[in-house]
């Protein structure tokens, strides 16, 4: 079916109507589109072109057809331009010719707003609950091993020892931004449309702000030549799960790093890895490397929109119905990708052995005993000179900060006092790093309760 053709000698070409179609991807939108349907007809009522009868036989048909939408049989066979098309179809085909007047003040053009709105609303709800999810994961992690020393990096070299809790709450940080901005994203999304018409407002009288009430939207839009050429809210979502998922990907690059042989911290969960087909004794952090995979997508989807958006002349251009298989598939990336970083977080357990050996191997107390000389008086630019010659004199000579003592220290170089010597103890150096945001333990252990606080709020 079409929801045009008079003014058309002949129909559309096969090869067009092949090229045109979406009801393949917008099918999707099936439910959404039929609960903004039924707010429209009380809409209609509300202006006089529907009979309170009329509309309560409308609503009552589009119920009917939401159930069947749930099936797969809804749509067989169905050769529709699109979803509203087919489902003001399916409803002439219960109500008659009553279902003519459902597109009385409408175009597709506010229709597909409203509906992709009201999909990505539901959306972003649930891709939220999936992040307090993580996020409550990655705190039950630290949780375990709260003592646990690693090595920092910087520029993939040993940089500062600090606490295990402390890299895991990094991330949390990260997700909590994510979680709040996949809230703004909300914000822009959760703004009514309807009324717009195709470009220039609806010629009937609707009260929009009762539509908006009834489909629980917290505003609505002020022009309607914006709302017909408006994807912002799609692209505020596509940035939102981008920067979700650029945190995904790094949390799971570090984690394929550290579970390797080279490593060797952590231990993935079975559940989480696969096994190579000719090599017997591998053990493969395909679900990590997948998230990482996903990530690119996600960037691509992102990326896809901007271009298809991008020199645009107002309002609505038929390039914009291309919007939506990003959508659907950013969406489905990040519910994927979240979902599958928590089962890993779950089952991943951190070996501590091996980090603090690596710690206890490097020079990466060094600051730490500078940062001490310099709390002694020395100039920290000295400080920073004479622990580089200590370490220069170290790794020619294979020592470690344990081979090191209160004496050989003060031998090396004066500036050395002799209770400097506990600074060749990693954890002695993160003691001294109690600053808000820092890494000693009573910093972090706080950081930890409140991370538990701000997570039980965000979950409301
Ligand atoms: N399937 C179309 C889309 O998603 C519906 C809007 C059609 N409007 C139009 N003026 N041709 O963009």
């Amino acid at each position: 079916m079409k929801l045009w053709g008079g003014r058309f000698e002949a129909g559309p070409s096969e090869v067009f109507e092949r090229f045109s179609g979406s009801l393949h991807f917008d099918r999707r939108l099936a439910d959404a589109d039929i609960r903004g349907s039924q707010a429209y007809a009380r809409a209609l009522e509300q202006v006089g072109i529907l009979s309170a009868k009329e509309r309560a036989e409308i609503v009552a048909a589009f119920d009917a057809l939401r159930e069947e939408a749930r099936t797969a049989a809804f749509f067989e066979g169905a050769d529709d331009e699109d979803v509203h098309t087919l489902i003001i179809r399916k409803l002439k085909s219960r109500t008659g010719a009553l279902a003519d007047k459902i597109h009385t003040g409408r175009s597709r053009n506010d229709q597909v707003s409203l509906d992709i709105r009201l999909w990505l609303r539901d959306e972003i709800d649930a891709a939220r609950v999936l992040l307090a999810d993580l996020m409550a994961a990655l705190l039950a992690m630290a949780h375990r091993d709260p003592h646990a020393i690693i090595p920092g990096y910087t520029h993939t070299r040993r940089a500062q020892p600090v606490l295990w809790p402390h890299y895991l709450l990094a991330y949390f940080e990260m997700f909590a931004r994510d979680h709040e901005r996949l809230g703004e994203a909300r914000a822009r999304v959760n703004v009514m449309p309807i009324g717009s018409g195709a470009l220039a407002g609806s010629a009937f009288p609707f009260d929009r702000e009762a539509i908006a009430r009834d489909l629980g939207f917290a505003a609505i839009t002020r022009n309607s030549m914006d709302v017909s050429g408006d994807r912002d809210f799609a692209l505020d979502f596509l940035h939102a799960s981008s920067m979700t998922m650029l945190h995904l990907s790094r949390l799971a690059e570090d984690w394929i790093i550290y579970s390797g042989e080279e490593y060797g911290w952590l231990e993935l969960g079975d559940g989480v890895t696969s096994g190579s087909s000719m090599m017997p004794q591998k053990k493969n952090p395909d679900s990590l490397e997948l998230i990482r995979g996903k990530c690119g997508s996600v960037f691509g989807d992102y990326s896809a929109l901007f271009m298809i958006m991008k020199g645009l002349p107002m309002t609505y251009n038929r390039d914009m119905q291309e919007d939506k298989p990003r959508i659907f598939d950013a969406a489905d990336q990040l519910r994927g990708s979240l979902e599958m970083a928590r089962v890993v977080v779950e089952t991943t357990r951190l070996k501590p052995a091996p980090p603090l050996a690596a710690v206890e191997e490097s020079w990466a107390i060094a600051t730490d005993l500078a940062d001490a000389l310099a709390r002694n008086g020395i100039p920290f630019h000295q400080a920073h000179k004479i622990v580089g010659r200590l370490v220069l004199e170290s790794v020619s000579h294979g020592k470690k900060p344990a081979d090191w003592t209160a004496e050989s220290l003060a031998a090396f170089d004066p500036a050395f006092t002799p209770e400097m010597a506990r600074y060749l103890k990693p954890s002695e150096g993160i003691r001294t790093r109690e600053i808000a945001g820092g890494t000693g333990p009573q910093a972090v252990a706080a950081a930890l309760d409140e991370a538990e606080i701000r997570l039980a709020a965000l979950r409301g």
